[in-house]
């Protein structure tokens, strides 16, 4: 059996310097989490929930609390979970619920659906006993400045999705979308991902995180979470490119830079990748300035901090 593992990632995008250690961190301690699960003999599933999990608790990321606002000044969220025999659940423009991913759990685990969305996930959430807050508790300030800072810049309140997801629009912008994908002790795989989407989306915007095959994908031949431009993710399957290159045979990291070159090629989108197979090859890949990474073992500083196109 392979040896269990985890990797995750805390989102992809300008994330400038001055909170590139929060996210490295949060990261870091996200995996850490995952991988204890996998270490007392936990399942993919249980350990990719429990590494998001965390990140939705921590406002450094954007998903759960501390996620991005739309247009309206709300939190809305979206989550998946998908394990390797093709079982997913997942939730859409959610307000007022704590902890998304667990919510895709119960999608999941508890109805015979895929996706749920708005009013009715909710309700899903308070008949399962999931945490609820008022959805303005889930706003932090860092958040809330930027909100005004943008719509104080701009009059007409007009959002480019193309312009706005790239890194010279949003200097400041702190990614987006957190996500794991782990392997366990029995062999079996599972990802699982979260996000408040971009800012000043139009509220009920759905991006790549809950879409399966968009943003999230996993079957037996590898976990795959995306991160970034959900709309240019989704265009062109990314998740799911990237599986279908590893079932071709690609290796790990082949399939992480050739569906990111593939984005790049078709559309020039601004997005990257985690992946895991089901050998416990972990890999990731960007077209953005930076994706955040975690996995337990320390990473060459490098690898860690300006991304290059693609991993070796
Ligand atoms: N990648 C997250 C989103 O675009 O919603």
């Amino acid at each position: 059996m392979p040896k269990p593992t985890i990797i995750v990632h805390g989102g992809a995008g300008s994330i400038q310097p001055y909170i590139w250690q929060e996210f490295r961190d949060g990261s870091h301690a996200a995996a850490k989490v995952g991988q204890q699960v996998l270490d007392t003999g936990g399942q993919a599933l249980d350990a990719a929930i429990a590494a998001v999990r965390y990140m939705e608790d921590d406002i450094a990321f954007n998903a759960g609390t501390g996620s991005a606002l739309n247009r309206e000044g709300t939190v809305e969220c979206d989550a998946l979970v998908m394990t390797d025999d093709l079982q997913c659940g997942a939730v859409a423009s959610v307000l007022g619920v704590r902890n998304p991913v667990e919510l895709a759990r119960v999608v999941l685990e508890h109805t015979p659906h895929l996706l749920i969305v708005g009013e009715g996930a909710v309700r899903l959430a308070r008949a399962h006993q999931l945490a609820l807050c008022d959805p303005a508790e889930m706003i932090v300030e860092r958040r809330l400045a930027r909100y005004m800072q943008m719509v104080q810049t701009r009059a007409d309140f007009e959002f480019d999705p193309e312009k706005d997801a790239t890194d010279d629009v949003l200097p400041d912008a702190p990614s987006d979308t957190v996500g794991a994908c782990a392997l366990d002790s029995r062999g079996r795989l599972a990802v699982a991902s979260s996000t408040g989407g971009m800012a000043l989306k139009l509220p009920g915007r759905a991006g790549d995180t809950p879409i399966i095959g968009g943003g999230s994908y996993c079957g037996p031949a590898g976990a795959v979470s995306c991160t970034g431009h959900g709309e240019a993710a989704m265009r062109v399957c990314l998740a799911k490119y990237a599986y279908d290159l590893l079932v071709q045979g690609a290796s790990a990291a082949e399939a992480t830079r050739r569906a990111i070159d593939h984005l790049v090629a078709s559309i020039d989108g601004r997005a990257g990748l985690i992946l895991v197979d089901r050998a416990g090859n972990r890999a990731w890949a960007t077209s953005t300035r930076r994706i955040s990474i975690g996995i337990v073992e320390s990473l060459p500083e490098d690898n860690h901090g300006f991304m290059p196109k693609a991993q070796p």
